[in-house]
């Protein structure tokens, strides 16, 4: 465990936010199409990516694999021309979870792969059983030995893949494999998320044959090596990030626009803005404006695949229907461990019960700032939010967290009219323990 200095957020909260933000490109899925790169011998321009911890631990795993990979603002290059190693070790996996991508992309491309597997993490178990399972259908073998999953495939060939459940991440290894395999691979009960889309888009670009991503049942035909060329991508929107700062604007009575999204990829949460008392108004095609009338009802939510609820908004969710009217019920059905943020809502005078897989959220009429730690992203996201609700000022510790999938949160949140800082770690005096992160 790293002890060094750590950050920490100050936010004078109860001030109204107002003014526009511009959502940076999603984390979940520039991660998996940086890896989805390593498929072919090729160059690759990224744009609208963000700057973000996780993007850097990706870069190291693709550095040590041999690519080249470079970031100017938020464009990426990156050269899979040569290939050096065909391992991911556990000091990089196990900062980032995500990085466990590379072993479908590195099956396909050099048919073998030495990958970390992930171990536990703070939001719930986490396995990946239906990764490992689905490659195997394709043809590779794979043994676990001493954490490792080490793969080798003389041959890959495309299959009919059910999945037991639709895993976002599952999907994509698969679909990684499966696009250098021969003949046709079916995954049924494939994750819809709009990342995977973006995935499926971006292997189209670059020479791929996949269709229905985004349905629950995806096809991938297999093409050759060198029908895959480089290419150039725009990363989607990050939903998860505009939703923060959606909810945020409800809560603080706000009047805020969103720019660079895509609407249609937040229906399950415009739904329930909607129904707590927001107004949302379309405002142009990638434009949307959330207006906090000040009237919160209580509201009951269940996390789902998308395009259910995502388990992402969940604690942020929570923050905003601690100060609604009523009594709320929350019910996390992904993962078993995703209520961290309780406690230290709590400790803001929130009234939020935990039983199990349900919150119970009895709404209070203002929360009060106090000293806090993110335990994770999202809890992090909640915590943000809840101080900039709170009178009074509030302390947040355990940054990392944050960092890992919030582009300039504080410059965009200053930019309309939070009271937020960051002190640097110099300042504050406090060692950081934080643990490997989700
Ligand atoms: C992705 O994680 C996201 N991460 C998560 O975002 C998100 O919470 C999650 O999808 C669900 O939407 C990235 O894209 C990098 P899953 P992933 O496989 O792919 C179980 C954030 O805050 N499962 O869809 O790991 C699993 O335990 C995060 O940005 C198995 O049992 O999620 C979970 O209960 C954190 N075996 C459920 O499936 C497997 O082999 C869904 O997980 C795989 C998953």
């Amino acid at each position: 465990m790293l002890s060094t200095q750590q950050d920490k957020l100050v936010i004078e909260g109860a001030y109204a936010l107002n003014g526009s933000v511009k959502v940076s490109g999603a984390k979940n899925s520039v991660l998996k199409i940086m890896g989805a790169c390593i498929l072919s011998a090729s160059k690759f321009e990224l744009r609208n990516v963000p700057q973000l911890s996780d993007v850097r631990v990706m870069t190291e795993v693709l550095r040590h694999i041999g690519l080249v990979v470079e970031q100017q603002d938020d464009v990426m290059f990156i050269d899979a021309t040569h290939i050096s190693r065909t391992d991911a070790p556990y000091e990089l996996v196990s900062k980032m979870r995500a990085s466990f991508i590379v072993l479908g992309a590195l099956l396909g491309r050099c048919h073998e792969a030495k990958v970390s597997l992930p171990g536990g993490c703070s939001i719930g178990k986490r396995g990946v059983d239906l990764h490992i399972k689905g490659l195997q259908m394709l043809g590779a073998e794979i043994n676990l030995n001493q954490g490792y999953a080490e793969a080798v495939a003389s041959r890959l060939e495309g299959k009919e893949i059910l999945l037991d459940t639709p895993s976002v991440g599952a999907t994509e290894n698969i679909m990684l494999a499966a696009v250098l395999a021969e003949g046709s691979t079916v995954i049924s009960n494939a994750a819809q998320e709009p990342e995977i889309v973006d995935l499926a888009n971006f292997l189209n670009a670059m020479g791929a044959d996949i269709s229905g991503a985004g349905t629950n049942e995806i096809i991938i035909n297999g093409v050759r090596q060198q029908d895959l060329h480089g290419a150039t991508y725009t990363i989607v929107p990050d939903r998860i990030e505009a939703a923060t700062y959606m909810i945020a604007a409800a809560g603080t009575e706000g009047n805020v626009i969103l720019e660079n999204i895509i609407p249609g990829h937040l229906n399950s949460v415009i739904r329930k803005l909607e129904d707590v008392g927001a107004e949302i108004i379309t405002e142009g095609p990638n434009t949307l404006r959330v207006i906090g009338t000040g009237k919160l009802e209580a509201q009951n939510i269940v996390t789902q695949p998308y395009p259910g609820f995502p388990t992402d908004l969940q604690a942020p969710f929570m923050a905003l229907l601690t100060i609604a009217n009523g009594v709320s019920i929350i019910t996390e059905t992904l993962y078993e461990n995703r209520f961290k943020q309780i406690g230290e809502l709590n400790r803001m005078g929130a009234q939020v019960q935990q039983e199990g897989d349900i919150a119970v959220v009895t709404g209070v009429p203002k929360l009060t700032g106090a000293q806090v730690k993110a335990s994770d992203l999202r809890a992090g996201a909640a915590l943000v939010i809840a101080g900039l609700q709170a009178e009074g000022t509030t302390e947040i510790f355990e940054l990392s967290h944050i960092d890992r999938g919030y582009e300039c949160l504080v410059e965009k949140l200053t930019g309309i009219g939070a009271r937020i800082s960051r002190v640097p770690a110099e300042l504050t005096g406090i060692a950081d323990t934080t643990p490997a992160t989700n």
